[in-house]
Formats: structure tokens, sequence, C-alpha cells
């Protein structure tokens, strides 16, 4: 059965990426979140094929599944996540996000994700317009804007993203679905304000969490004091 889903502490949700943790103690890493105010864990799973990098598969979800009961959001960077939701789900996913420019019946796979029982997410590269979503939004509980070219951490945030941003809360709360916006990627202390300012209401960090001078507790309460202005 799926945990909870998290409320979202003054409105923002601060989602650590998982891909900026040391792979080699990710038990460890994700107990670590635990002293930090955060309510759920992004998880970048990547195929080499619609990112140029690899990374999780389900045996690290189910084995991490053991280790907390954070809700998992699982960000697929994959191409043709259709064939993988039950797997995912199966292994521990609460939330799966699949990309629009890999699903080419994107309404049929966020249905797909809800009747799996986790929530359903739909993402946008850099590149790729708001409206894209625009089609969706009663058919997704969140949707996630890149704020930098999906594959690696540690970038830069792209600043013209967040006008989509912009664009995508109007939309939301025009229709009135209650549908999170999440920004990922380059996201910190610097520009989580600007990010919240846009419309945002979840922020996903993964260096700015994991490589944080004080460790990752202390990189969670800079970004969400900086969130909240
Ligand atoms: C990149 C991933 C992001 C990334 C964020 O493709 O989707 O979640 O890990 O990491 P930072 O916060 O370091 O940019
Ligand atoms: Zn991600």
């Amino acid at each position: 059965m799926p945990r909870s889903w998290p409320r979202c502490t003054n409105g923002v949700a601060i989602a650590p990426s998982l891909l900026a943790a040391d792979f080699g103690r990710l038990a460890e890493e994700v107990n670590s979140l635990e002293d930090g105010d955060v309510d759920r864990l992004h998880i970048d799973v990547m195929d080499g094929a619609f990112v140029p990098n690899f990374t999780f598969g389900t045996d690290t979800l189910r084995a991490l599944r053991a280790e907390t009961d954070l809700p998992f959001e699982v960000h697929l960077m994959i191409q043709r996540p259709e064939l993988h939701l039950d797997t995912f789900a199966q292994a521990g996913a609460d939330a799966m996000t699949v990309h629009w420019e890999a699903s080419p019946h994107l309404h049929r796979t966020l249905t797909a994700i809800r009747q799996l029982g986790c929530r359903a997410g739909a993402a946008i590269n850099p590149s790729t317009p708001a409206l894209c979503l625009f089609d969706v939004l009663e058919s997704c509980d969140l949707a996630l804007v890149m704020t930098i070219d999906p594959g690696f951490g540690g970038q830069k945030i792209i600043p013209s993203t967040l006008e989509k941003v912009r664009r995508l809360r109007a939309e939301i709360d025009r229709q009135g679905h209650p549908v999170e916006i999440e920004v990922d990627g380059g996201v910190d202390a610097s520009n989580a304000a600007a990010c919240v300012a846009a419309g945002a209401t979840v922020l996903v960090a993964g260096t700015a969490i994991f490589r944080a001078p004080g460790g990752a507790g202390t990189g969670i309460r800079t970004i969400a004091s900086a969130a909240a202005g």
C-alpha cells in the first residue's frame, strides 16, 4: 500500500535527489535525511538512452524501501516508461514521473500509474513548452519542470525555465486541479525563493543537500528557510 503522501510544509516540499548521494552508502545517506524536514525522496532512474547516464533500478529501490518509510518519488528518465510501471510500483514507488518527450501516449501512461495506486507525474525538459502538459493536468498529481538538461546533477539552473513554471502555475490555477509543480535541477538556497515565487511547490535538490558542508540536514534547512523568503 503506498505510504500516505506528505503534506507540503508551509506550502513547499523539499525532495532530496539521491543522485547526489554517496552511492557506496545509500542506506546511510537516506537515513541521514530523517534528521531534516523532508517528506519524500526523489529517486532518479536513468537508462543511458533517454539521458546519457545510468543510475538505479528496481533492486536498489527495493533495498531502500526496507530502509525508510519516506515516500519514494521515482523520476523515470527512461525510454518506454510504460513498459516498467508495474515493476517500479512493486519495488516500492509511491509516485512515478514520466517524461512528455518519452511518452507518445502520456494520458494513458499517467492513468496506468494511478491505477497502480501511485501518484502520477509528468515532466518536461528545458526545451519543451509548458503547454505540452496543459491537456493532461487533470490526470497528473505533479508537473515536473526540468530546470537543467536531465542526466547529471551539479549543474546551474537555467533561469528561463522559471517562466515555464509561471505559465504552468497560471494554467493549473485556471483549470483548478490540485497539481504540484516541481522544479528539478540546480535548485539551491540562491534560487529557492525565485522558484517558489514562480509557482513551484516542490523543490528537488541533490547537490545542495547531499554535498552541503554541514551535512544533509543542514542543506535541507538552508533551502527550506531560503524558500520561505
Ligand atoms: C537530473 C535529475 C535531478 C538532479 C538534481 O537529471 O533529474 O533530480 O539529480 O540534482 P542537483 O540538485 O544536484 O541539480
Ligand atoms: Zn530528477
